[in-house]
């Protein structure tokens, strides 16, 4: 019936989570098309927190189907993590969890060429090390391997041993990680075995059922898009919209309501500009009370005020239809709330995010000074019950990208919530 689309704004960790976990609650099908267990998505059951990675967080509740898209890397090793976890909250899994036949698998060998990578640069990028870059250039080199090859031992050692020998052959693993590498190459081996019968042909569920309502599960976030993202301090996908019509193979024209999740301020985690980024002693606050630290890797996460620049291209590319503002309570103690309106770029003043996508480095964010609301925000439930500056804030945003800001949230839990519509 319907089919909606949760996506990250910023650059990941906006609380994609928590609002699928809210939006999934009518719906019989929640998707991922990208990604893989670079993503970390928190939610709330029963007062205690789940961290997603692979699985669509609508494994939460019980009437969904999660379907793990062709457009995806998956881990094998992590997948069984994860559904080990969903497992011991006694949350039903046969039959709810499946992988499509075409996705790409994340062997150990693509997580050590990640991590031999970073190593060599230095950390460049500060990727995730989940082996996700690595697997994706292996996809686009024609030499990958699928789900698919999972259900037959023959086809997959075969091709494994051709791939670590290739990676031996080419330098790119570090030597001394070999012994350990073919000791988890043991492991990846009995994690296939045992996921496998999680995998399965997809389309019939997208395609064949019209009376499905489905919402697909962004991961990362626009800024980290390969394509239109911060390149190449970017992920290794397409997390923006464009992304679900190939990493699923449901077309935009089945798209309803394109939902851009935004923190009510920004982070990013890893390298790569951030126009925004607080060095100061807000900065540490956002990071202190936001407890922004990264649900995958546990790294501090870099804090800054909401940009509307980086906001407005993101609305563009996704084609939102609304959005929902999270974290909106980490803003409570401010006496003043910043929002970046343009970017100073040698004397020039730029609105345009694409005029300055490949210098962003060397502009200076220009500030509006908005009034804080000095209180807390979490127990409301209606907007009208919000403070006047609280109610003016979410209204300038709104105002300036133009799009609804029809979800609040003001707190991780699932009722910290309010829904304007
Ligand atoms: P995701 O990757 O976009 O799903 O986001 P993460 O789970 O990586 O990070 C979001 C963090 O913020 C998680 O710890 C959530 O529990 C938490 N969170 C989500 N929404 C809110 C909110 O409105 N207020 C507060 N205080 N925390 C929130
Ligand atoms: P969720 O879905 C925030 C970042 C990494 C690194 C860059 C490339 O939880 O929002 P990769 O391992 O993907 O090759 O790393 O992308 N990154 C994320 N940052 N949230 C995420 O996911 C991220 N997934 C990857 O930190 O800078
Ligand atoms: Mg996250």
């Amino acid at each position: 019936m319907s089919v909606d689309a949760i996506i990250g704004g910023q650059w990941g960790d906006e609380g994609k989570g928590k609002i699928v976990d809210l939006l999934s609650k009518n719906v019989q099908i929640v998707a991922r098309y990208q990604g893989g267990a670079n993503a970390g998505h928190t939610v709330y059951r029963n007062d205690q927190k789940v961290v997603l990675h692979q699985i669509p967080t609508g494994a939460l509740r019980e009437n969904c189907i999660c379907i793990l898209g062709n457009g995806m890397v998956i881990d094998p090793i992590g997948m069984l993590d994860e559904i080990n976890i969903l497992k011991q909250l006694d949350v039903a899994v046969e039959g709810r969890i499946l992988i499509d036949y075409y996705a790409h698998i994340v062997t150990p060998i693509h997580k050590c060429i990640d991590r031999t990578n970073e190593k060599r640069t230095n950390n460049k990028i500060g990727t995730t090390c989940k082996g996700i870059g690595p697997t994706y250039t292996d996809k686009y080199n024609r030499i990958g391997i699928r789900a698919v090859d999972l259900l037959s031992y023959e086809t997959l050692k075969e091709k494994i041993e051709s791939r670590l020998d290739f990676a031996i052959q080419e330098h790119q693993i570090a030597m001394d990680e070999l012994t350990d590498l073919k000791q988890e190459i043991i492991e990846f081996y009995a994690a296939c075995k045992n996921i496998s019968i999680y995998i399965q042909d997809t389309f019939k569920h997208l395609h064949d059922n019209e009376e499905m309502n489905i919402l697909i599960e962004g991961a990362q976030g626009t800024m980290l898009d390969i394509d239109h993202g911060t390149y190449p301090y970017v992920t290794s996908s397409n997390c923006s919209s464009g992304g679900i019509s190939v990493g699923l193979g449901l077309p935009g024209s089945r798209l309803n309501n394109i939902i851009g999740i935004f923190k009510a301020y920004t982070t990013r985690v890893g390298g790569g500009p951030f126009p925004t980024e607080l060095f100061d002693k807000d900065g540490e606050i956002l990071g202190k009370i936001g407890k922004e630290f990264g649900a995958t890797t546990g790294r501090p996460r870099r804090c800054g005020w909401f940009d509307l620049v980086a906001a407005r291209y993101s609305v563009a590319i996704n084609g939102l239809t609304h959005i929902a503002l999270t974290k909106l309570d980490i803003l409570d103690s401010f006496d003043t709330i910043k929002v970046c309106t343009s970017y100073d770029l040698h004397g020039k003043k730029i609105t345009n995010l694409t005029e300055a996508l490949n210098n962003l480095e060397d502009i200076k964010p220009i500030y509006k000074e908005l009034k804080g609301w000095k209180s807390e925000i979490r127990e409301y439930s209606k907007f009208d019950q919000l403070p006047l500056s609280t109610k003016n804030y979410i209204e300038y945003l709104e105002s300036e990208l133009k799009v609804p800001i029809s979800i609040i949230s003001i707190g991780p839990k699932r009722h910290q919530i309010i829904n304007r519509n």
